[in-house]
């Protein structure tokens, strides 16, 4: 049976950049959007038009330069945001609008000093509206984590009846729990008239670090696009991460769902955004930090010596990675001493490797990470006849 597709929605260049000292300009988010398109993510939300003239043309011009994926530009539910937004995607081969406003009983209260029917008004007129300038429209309930059900359920009725193509779910604050999440998609699966009009999405924030788990239980539920970022950069904790979704659902079969990912663009675009937002990737960070596939202890070391499957659940190659690494510290083995020995040009008995590994370990105490540089070192100190 083929898998069904998950729409990947990328807001590196929207949500991503909210990141505080991480704006770009706009030959960055150039080159950015168009390693995206190239990556192969169905949607880039490539800003909000109406915050600033420099985020216009930017949306402007990446409209201008994306061949493959829709353009999509951000939007509150207000009518000259609407306007703007389509200004700047005219050029768009194809044109998205993200309209929408807060349907949590905190948003309504608090930010709006609204009520439950005036916040379905604003949002039909907000997608009617966009609708008379593209047939995509994507509507998002703001907050919707913590919005009650049965009110975000008429909420979608409503906008699904005046148009809209996509609803978008963000659980904004990240205070979801997966089961949870979950469970909304299904609700409004279930209980939405004419749901099948338009394509459910999860946009889900990492404060308690649950927006990768969550955004697979949507998926998991019916939803079917994934809001995410490179890196998982965004606001406060960030947002969902691209290279983590996409490589649950191709590393899991049993959920019979996949991406139009090119996986081994993985790598080289997280280091690509990392250099210019100039954010760091943290070493431990799944599928693209330095040590996704670094191996240190003896135990794992012998075991991906011996076959990477052991301590690896992902070729390297897959994600753009030219090879696993065995780094060496005085948790390592002589296996791994012998693999590395062998990279750097000695070939040792097991006699010669004893002698080694007593002169490595006691190097090895003394410094964090055992380098190429130090094997000669090392080998040379030992005295072996070679
Ligand atoms: O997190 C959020 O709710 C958002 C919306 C503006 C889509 O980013
Ligand atoms: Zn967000």
């Amino acid at each position: 049976m083929s898998k069904e597709i998950v729409q990947i929605f990328d807001t590196t260049l929207r949500d991503g950049e909210q990141v505080p000292g991480c704006k770009l300009d706009r030959e960055q988010k150039l080159v950015i959007a168009e390693r995206l398109d190239e990556l192969g993510v169905n949607i880039i939300e490539a800003g909000f038009p109406i915050s600033s003239p420099g985020d216009f043309k930017s949306v402007e011009s990446i409209a201008k330069l994306v061949k493959n994926a829709t353009v999509c530009g951000l939007t509150r539910a207000v009518k000259k945001d609407i306007e703007v937004a389509a200004e700047a995607l005219k050029y768009a081969r194809k044109p998205r609008i993200h309209t929408g406003i807060g349907t949590s009983d905190s948003h309504i209260k608090h930010k709006f000093n609204s009520n439950r029917d005036a916040i379905i008004e604003r949002a039909v007129e907000a997608v009617s509206y966009a609708k008379k300038f593209v047939e995509d429209v994507e509507f998002y309930a703001e907050d919707a984590g913590r919005t009650d059900n049965e009110f975000l359920a008429r909420v979608c009725e409503a906008v699904v009846k005046a148009g809209a193509t996509v609803l978008n779910i963000p659980d904004t604050t990240g205070y979801c729990l997966p089961e949870e999440y979950g469970a909304k998609i299904k609700y409004l699966k279930d209980h939405v008239k004419h749901i099948d009009r338009a394509v459910l999405s999860c946009h889900c924030h990492n404060d308690l670090g649950l927006a990768t788990a969550n955004s697979i239980a949507g998926v998991m539920n019916g939803a079917r696009q994934i809001e995410c970022t490179i890196n998982g950069i965004g606001e406060r904790a960030g947002n969902t991460s691209l290279e983590e979704v996409v490589m649950i659902m191709r590393q899991h079969p049993s959920l019979n769902l996949d991406t139009t990912i090119n996986s081994r663009l993985l790598y080289d675009t997280s280091q690509m955004v990392s250099r210019k937002m100039g954010m760091v990737v943290q070493p431990n960070k799944a599928i693209v930090g330095a040590n996704a596939f670094a191996h240190s202890s003896g135990i794992h070391q012998d075991g991906v010596i011996k076959n990477r499957e052991t301590y690896e659940i992902i070729d390297p190659a897959d994600v753009g990675v030219t090879e696993s690494s065995i780094v060496l510290t005085a948790r390592s083995g002589r296996a791994a001493l012998a693999y590395r020995a062998k990279i750097v040009g000695y070939e040792l008995t097991k006699t010669q490797l004893d002698e080694v590994y007593q002169e490595f370990l006691y190097f090895a105490d003394s410094k964090k990470e055992v380098v190429d540089e130090d094997i000669h070192e090392i080998v040379a100190k030992s005295k072996i006849a070679l």
